[in-house]
């Protein structure tokens, strides 16, 4: 020290610090760090910020995010979880760590429409090249893998329309061609669906949707079970210096125990008001893959039990576009905004040509995502929408 006592300043910044002993509580601490402190120079040179077993640098580990890593593989049935700011660039982590210039990456074409973007518009600068497959063509997938397939996506069921894919058939295909399988777990959140238990290589999440619950954080995931594919995930996870906030840490810790809970209710509430809207004059279809007649729902029923709060309408195309915008302006529980799993229902209208130019048809579907309101004020909020937008009784 250059004087004794110490300035001010440097006083306050050195003054000791212990965690409380004797503390015991469920709730976990929340630790925040850039700069970790070494005892010594020996230390420091011998830390490796690849294994757990110590701490490096706040960007590779801080107990905070190692704590909810290791819960989110618990979650997932893995043994390794990477934490990444969204659900997108948990696909783009992949895409990147996995593809080299001349490989070629398969992804469903009802895949989440800015991971098909990521591949068009990003990869393909870098020399990896990426084919749409049609999920429910599992002869044709096998068809389509050749030489430089390296990575095939999937996801179950597609985002906004819905399908159920014959996942283990697909995971098949791709085993025997020698290609690793990713999948797009968000909907499945490791509660309906558990990736490895189909022979899966990698279940990337957006922690955004069911994990955190509150509508109110970003965050993706990770998780592996193979231990060399995991480091080679983290390497790429370091050089593009990922990392998430303790904040948002702490809140998905605090959201994973009523996980179970959340999506069981919302599971609930969907299937009542999907089951309503059969019934409903307006609807040409209602996609939700618990419901029989749904596609892929043969696949859903021996795969599942459960199923996120998510659903979509076809509207009968008799009804113009602008009414159907209409009955989404007027609903008031219901709000209009992207993504789901939070406390406020959610209603997104999609037109059918632009996210799937392949089906070959003109139609607007409506995407609901079931908040945790009571299920009759929103049937009556919909009823009410209806009543506006088409009149008394549209037949
Ligand atoms: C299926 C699916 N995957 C990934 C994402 C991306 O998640 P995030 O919003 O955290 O980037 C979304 C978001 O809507 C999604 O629906």
């Amino acid at each position: 020290m250059p004087h004794e006592p110490p300035a001010l300043s440097t006083a306050l910044i050195h003054h000791p610090y212990r965690p409380p002993e004797g503390f015991a509580a469920p709730q976990p601490g929340v630790h925040k760090a850039s700069t970790v402190i070494f005892p010594n120079v020996a230390a420091l040179r011998a830390r490796d910020w690849r294994q757990r077993t110590g701490y490096t640098y706040g960007l590779h580990g801080t107990p905070t995010t190692f704590l909810l890593e290791e819960r989110i593989a618990t979650l997932e049935g893995g043994s390794d979880t990477l934490l990444v700011p969204s659900g997108l660039a948990a696909i783009a982590l992949v895409d990147l760590a996995l593809l080299d210039g001349g490989d070629e990456v398969l992804i469903p074409d009802n895949a989440y429409g800015p991971g098909k973007e990521l591949a068009r518009q990003e990869l393909a600068r870098w020399g990896v090249t990426h084919r749409l497959y049609d999920p429910a063509d599992v002869d044709g997938l096998a068809r389509m893998i050749g030489p430089a397939t390296k990575l095939l996506w999937l996801e179950a069921p597609g985002s906004i329309t819905m399908e159920f894919p014959d996942l283990p058939a697909l995971v098949r295909v791709a085993r025997e061609r020698g290609v690793r399988t990713a999948l797009d777990n968000t909907w499945g959140a490791g509660v309906a669906l558990r990736a490895f238990d189909h022979g899966i290589d990698i279940s990337a999440q957006a922690l955004t949707k069911y994990p955190s619950g509150g509508g109110d954080v970003l965050m993706g995931s990770v998780t592996t079970r193979d231990h060399g594919l995991h480091l080679r995930l983290k390497a790429m996870h370091m050089h593009l210096g990922l990392g998430v906030g303790a904040n948002d840490v702490e809140a998905l810790l605090h959201a994973l125990p009523s996980l179970a809970l959340r999506y069981a209710a919302q599971d609930a509430s969907a299937r009542v008001l999907a089951r309503w809207w059969q019934s409903r004059p307006e609807a040409d279809a209602v996609l939700h893959p618990a419901l029989p007649g749904s596609p892929g729902h043969e696949h859903w029923a021996r795969l599942c039990t459960q199923a996120a709060g998510l659903f979509s309408v076809r509207f009968d195309e008799r009804h113009e576009r602008a009414k159907v915008h209409a009955f989404v302006d007027a609903l008031k529980l219901f709000k209009i905004g992207y993504s789901w799993a939070g406390p406020v229902s959610l209603a997104v209208p999609y037109d059918l040509e632009t996210i799937r130019p392949a089906v070959g048809r003109h139609a607007t579907l409506v995407r609901f995502s079931l908040g945790l309101e009571d299920p009759a004020d929103l049937q009556a909020d919909l009823e009410q929408a209806l009543r506006h937008a088409f009149g008394g009784a549209a037949t």
